[in-house]
């Protein structure tokens, strides 16, 4: 899609992340394994995961607060909520569907999930920028809000070591001073390399007739080397297509902010670019991988400890299964968090 009939603003964003901290040192209570391998291969020392009742929708529902409250706009006046969620923990209601009751939205409006894995938090803006731009919509909730712990197989040290829990999310409206913060916005996908990371769910067919010959167990499966080769050689590339898009230099963009997979995955964008480590927005030491909530973490803990200025511009990146990927120049202005 190009050119907004409405332009967009980013209004607020926000995040949670559970408290409990599970460490490298901690895994190898697990499996043989050391923090050194993960930390050289990943760039990952530790992760957080929810425990006990609490699960994404609660972390969703805290990260959505706090980008409503970013933004100075009434919970009352949404009027769209797209969850995006990797693997939520109820199918139905849908993420969406829960914030809309936790936050108490009794206004009737559309609440959906949407499933693009971890590039979710950029499908949901383009969806959301559609919406806007048409005046369909005029304020939407984004929230992506994922606890990968719950699907993670803890005996394969390949995919475990990687994941971690947490919950983004942003509001954005139709801008009220005629400014576009989205400078350029694209998204795509490659289902034909779809079985790279697959999680697929369990269930048995009608007793009458033959079942499967295997069924799934709704934990993530993934060929670790052969995404890592997608990512280093599809999104650094990508990432300057979407530069291009919006018609800026790379130089001219003040912070990358990239989906946080790996840490080797985020300095080839970041090489691609020739950015300085001070332009690069990286917490994957902390967090891991959080989905589609990684990029509003990083943006929002960035803003918060200083590591980014506003008013500013970013490009953001997203990539995960399906094989999806998407990327946006953005525009972030002051008091958004
Ligand atoms: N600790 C120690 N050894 C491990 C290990 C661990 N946690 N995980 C795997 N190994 C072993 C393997 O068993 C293998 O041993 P072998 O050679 O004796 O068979 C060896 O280390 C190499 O395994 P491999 O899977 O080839 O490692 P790798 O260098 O590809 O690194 C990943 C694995 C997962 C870190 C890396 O492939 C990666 O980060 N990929 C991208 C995944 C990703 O980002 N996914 C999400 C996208 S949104």
């Amino acid at each position: 899609m190009s050119g907004n009939i409405i332009p967009l603003k980013i209004a607020g964003v926000g995040y949670c992340l559970p408290e409990t901290v599970i460490t490298n040192d901690d895994l190898t209570k697990l499996y043989e394994t050391s923090d050194e391998w993960i930390y050289t291969r990943t760039g990952i020392k530790e992760r957080r995961v929810v425990s006990g009742n609490e699960t994404a929708i609660d972390l969703g529902y805290k990260a959505s607060l706090n980008a409503i409250q970013h933004s100075g706009i009434k919970a009352e006046n949404i009027d769209c909520i797209i969850g995006a969620a990797s693997a939520p923990p109820q199918l139905y209601p849908t993420l969406a569907c829960l914030m809309q009751q936790k936050l108490g939205i009794t206004k009737k409006i559309p609440a959906f999930d949407l499933t693009a894995a971890c590039t979710g938090l950029i499908y949901a803006l383009q969806v959301a920028r559609g919406f806007i731009g048409t005046g369909i919509y005029k304020t939407i909730l984004i929230v992506a809000a994922d606890n990968n712990s719950k699907i993670t197989d803890w005996t394969d040290r390949g995919t475990s070591i990687l994941f971690g829990d947490g919950a983004g999310a942003m509001v954005v409206t139709a801008s009220d001073d005629g400014d576009n913060d989205i400078l350029s916005l694209d998204i795509s996908a490659d289902g034909s390399i779809g079985q790279l990371i697959q999680t697929n769910m369990p269930g048995e067919c009608c007793p009458l007739v033959k079942q499967a010959d295997t069924i799934g167990n709704g934990k993530i499966i993934m060929d670790g080397k052969e995404v890592y080769k997608f990512a280093v050689t599809t999104v650094p590339k990508y990432v300057e297509h979407c530069i291009e898009l919006s018609g800026m230099k790379a130089e001219d963009i003040d912070y990358l902010i990239p989906h946080q997979a790996n840490q080797r995955i985020i300095e080839s964008i970041q090489n691609k670019l020739k950015y300085s480590d001070e332009k690069v927005i990286s917490n994957i030491k902390y967090y891991g991988n959080t989905s589609a909530a990684s990029i509003p973490i990083a943006l929002t803990e960035g803003v918060e400890q200083g590591k980014i200025k506003l008013p500013s511009t970013a490009v953001l990146c997203g990539f995960g299964a399906g094989m999806t990927w998407g990327g946006a120049v953005v525009r972030l202005r002051e008091g958004i968090c």
